[in-house]
């Protein structure tokens, strides 16, 4: 199915609510974890807020008129912002993350008028990067994990795509 992206309002609150409250979607991203009973409302409050201001770009992620999943571009500045999603675990094989990956930096580069989109992924997190490579990000180095979240021995895969690199593969 063709998804789509749309910017978050609160009506996708009790969605979000769903299928960002399984452990297994917090395990592989900075969201809260346990996640809190207003989570989504707080999520996407800030959401608001933040792109009102320029600073990032949260987009809940539909097939149909399903919610499947969330996928943002945040720290946008100098011509560059970071790449993030999660895919609710029901949806989880079908592709969908590649997709949703390719709306959302297509939006950087043609709406943000973006030169570069970084992204991370944990070495442990093979379904992530695996997204990252197929829509064309490079991967620039390994580092140890910054985040108070996950263990110092945890490594982190740090992922770039150019403006140009994005043109020729597109
Ligand atoms: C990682 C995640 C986004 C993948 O979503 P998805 O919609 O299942 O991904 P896709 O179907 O687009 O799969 C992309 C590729 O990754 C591969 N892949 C997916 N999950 C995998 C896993 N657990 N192990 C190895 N490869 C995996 C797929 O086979 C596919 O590669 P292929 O086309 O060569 O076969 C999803 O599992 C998720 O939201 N996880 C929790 C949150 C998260 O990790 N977010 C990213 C933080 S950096």
């Amino acid at each position: 199915m063709t998804l789509r992206i749309e910017p978050f309002a609160p009506y996708h609150a009790p969605a979000v609510q769903c299928l960002a409250s399984d452990p297994r979607i917090a395990a592989m991203t900075l969201l809260p974890e346990p996640y809190p009973e207003d989570g989504a409302f707080t999520f996407i409050r800030l959401a608001m807020q933040a792109r009102a201001a320029g600073e990032a770009y949260s987009f809940a992620v539909l097939a149909g008129d399903e919610l499947i999943g969330s996928c943002g571009l945040k720290e946008v500045h100098d011509g560059q912002a970071d790449l993030g999603y999660w895919i609710g675990v029901p949806f989880w094989g079908r592709g969908y993350a590649s997709e949703a990956a390719r709306l959302i930096v297509a939006f950087g580069f043609d709406e943000l008028g973006l030169d570069r989109v970084t992204a991370h992924a944990l070495e442990r997190n093979p379904g992530s990067w695996r997204v990252l490579e197929k829509v064309g990000f490079t991967l620039l180095e390994r580092v140890a994990n910054p985040f108070a979240k996950w263990t110092p021995e945890d490594i982190i895969r740090r992922y770039a795509l150019d403006r140009a690199d994005w043109i020729v593969s597109r």
